[in-house]
């Protein structure tokens, strides 16, 4: 039965992670995977979620099944957060997911259902599972030019030609902010672009939001997608609590839906009936923590501090090596790696290199170029600089 399975096509990132872990040099450095990493290297569990998790410990007197789309209280917590009140309740539909994977897929399934004409517009480049997962839902994608590699910023021209050959009723697939892998994200006059077109071809705008407080701050990094939201009639949104949570193995993510107020109960409904036939109901540990944390002043409050400073030793990081390449080489070609946002940029290198790169200097980058900033300490600045000088010339 199963000696003809086709051999999958291995994901690049989690094939970095592998190597990585078998590497047995101590000097190597992680920029694969993207997970924050503190300056010891660590993943660490954040002092809110310890909090939160001892009181659940305390005081949760039940492990029974939560409502098909998850528990309403983190549903509305998490819409709170990512849509800042932009949107009346009655107009958003929701329902909790397994991570924010999860929500990207369970938004999948409802735009092939709700549309099955729809094909789905995606960046290029775009986080890898993104073209893998739309695959799997049976949504035709097209690809829009995203990037500009030699200024290292949006190529806001070849995006908006690009999603102007779009139908009316297919799908944008924008990525709030932090852009996977670039890092280089719309400004507010990109939005505003990006939206009236939307407007002005009948696209649907679904935003993947997987890292709200690693840009410019938690309200800043929502604020393109808050503005999608406020103009537009529908907008389908995927988010997770992986990255600002630090829950990565929790698996907590939602998708919300804000749409016409009538159009609320069905849309819940097909959640519903999606997460029946695939995983029935959602995790709720990991969305537990979540809205513990912030339905409580104290916490919520402590966690925005240690998020906020997550953040900053991550832009600190993009400073250091951006310095670092510029001694190293004499020239400011690096110079993007310290204006872009969150925890990727890309380097212009051949996959060859990033090979070079991890054979040779312990440096694990993602073939493509995409680097996790988090990845790097202080310490490691200077050899990852010189690593990188020195491949990069050959
Ligand atoms: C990444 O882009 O590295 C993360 O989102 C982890 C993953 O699942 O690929």
């Amino acid at each position: 039965m199963f000696h003809s399975l086709p051999a999958n096509k291995p994901d690049g990132i989690l094939a970095v992670m592998q190597m990585f872990r078998e590497d047995t040099r101590s000097d190597k450095v992680d920029l694969g995977v993207g997970v924050y990493r503190d300056d010891a290297g660590r993943t660490p569990v954040m002092r809110a979620v310890k909090a939160a998790e001892a009181r659940l410990v305390a005081e949760q007197d039940t492990k029974g099944y939560v409502a098909l789309t998850g528990d309403a209280a983190y549903n509305q917590a998490m819409a709170e957060l990512i849509l800042g009140g932009t949107v009346p309740a009655d107009r958003i539909a929701a329902s909790a997911a397994t991570g924010g994977t999860g929500a990207v897929r369970m938004a999948m399934e409802l735009i092939r259902i709700a549309n099955p004409q729809a094909q789905i517009w995606i960046s290029t480049p775009t986080w890898p599972n993104h073209t893998v997962l739309a695959a799997a839902a049976g949504l035709p994608a097209n690809a829009y030019r995203y990037y500009d590699s030699i200024n290292g910023v949006l190529d806001r021209q070849g995006m908006l030609d690009d999603l102007a050959q779009a139908k009316p009723g297919d799908v944008v697939l924008l990525h709030g902010c932090c852009h996977n892998p670039t890092g280089a994200d719309p400004r507010e006059q990109d939005w505003a672009e990006i939206a009236a077109l939307i407007e002005a071809r009948g696209l649907i705008p679904f935003v993947d939001i997987a890292y709200q407080g690693f840009g410019d701050g938690l309200d800043a990094d929502a604020a393109g997608l808050r503005h999608l939201a406020a103009r537009l009639p529908r907008v389908i949104i995927a988010a997770s609590a992986a990255k600002n949570f630090g829950l990565y193995r929790e698996r907590a993510g939602i998708c919300l839906v804000t749409c016409p107020e009538e159009e609320r109960a069905p849309v819940t409904d097909t959640l519903a009936t999606i997460n029946r036939s695939t995983v029935s109901f959602p995790p709720d540990h990991g969305a537990r923590v979540v809205r513990t944390i912030l339905t409580d002043p104290a916490l919520r409050l402590d966690w925005q501090e240690e998020l906020e400073s997550m953040r900053l030793r991550v832009q600190g990081l993009r400073h250091a090596l951006a310095e670092a390449l510029r001694a190293e080489t004499g020239s400011d070609r690096f110079g993007f790696l310290a204006t872009q946002r969150g925890m990727f940029s890309v380097l212009d290198v051949s996959d060859d290199k990033v090979t070079t790169l991890r054979e040779k200097a312990g440096v694990y980058i993602v073939p493509g170029g995409r680097m996790n900033m988090a990845g790097l300490t202080r310490e490691s600045v200077p050899a990852v600089a010189a690593a990188l000088a020195r491949v990069l010339a050959e």
